[in-house]
């Protein structure tokens, strides 16, 4: 997948606009705090939403374009979005988050990458923070859809964090976005100190 060239063309259909429901409402749940990365931002929209709940966050996506986006639509937290590989992130970013906010990476990615991104979480998450995901599980792919978004079922989620992590929220959420209802996974996991 050519992420640059798909934000180039306007070819976002993953993009909703908005924060994710299930992220918003946990994070309203739950005082989650300290220094948070989304990885894959995108638009920036979980940047900007962990802001809001008063988390220090920074979002990296590989795409340059779609974060010159990010950084047009939320002018005020520009400087929060970064150009960057999950798969080797800047040394910065090296152990240096409490939490990292998961929203439609993994689901992009191919089962191919999924370890790297494993990798990528383990590079940037401190020992004993957070990993809170809203995982798209898409159980079943629509008539012709080959994917992105790939098929990620719970037992995969179990299985490529089954190691140093333990599971501390689990549960289908009660809001969505309209077509994603019972498709996504509310799941955080602690990173084992
Ligand atoms: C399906 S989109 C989701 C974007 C955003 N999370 C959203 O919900 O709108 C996946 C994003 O992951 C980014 N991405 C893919 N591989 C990446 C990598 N190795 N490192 C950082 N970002 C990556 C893509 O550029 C794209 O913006």
């Amino acid at each position: 997948m050519d992420w640059e060239e798909k934000y180039r063309r306007r070819e976002v259909f993953w993009n909703k606009g908005e924060p994710s429901l299930p992220m918003r409402q946990y994070l309203g749940r739950h005082p989650v705090r300290g220094r948070a990365l989304v990885p894959g931002c995108g638009h920036g929209h979980e940047v900007a939403l962990a802001v809001e709940h008063g988390l220090d966050a920074t979002g990296l996506d590989i795409a340059p374009t779609g974060i010159a986006e990010a950084r047009a639509l939320y002018p005020k937290i520009a400087e929060r979005f970064v150009v960057g590989d999950l798969f080797d992130p800047p040394a910065a970013m090296r152990g240096a988050f409490d939490v990292v906010l998961e929203h439609t990476c993994m689901s992009g990615l191919p089962p191919r990458l999924r370890p790297a991104y494993r990798r990528g979480i383990d590079l940037t998450l401190r020992p004993g923070g957070l990993l809170v995901g809203v995982w798209y599980i898409n159980p079943d792919l629509d008539p012709g859809e080959e994917g992105p978004p790939f098929p990620f079922r719970v037992p995969d989620l179990t299985a490529l964090f089954a190691d140093g992590y333990e599971i501390v929220a689990d549960y289908v959420p009660d809001v969505a976005f309209q077509g994603r209802e019972g498709r996504e996974r509310m799941r955080v996991l602690r990173r084992k100190a």
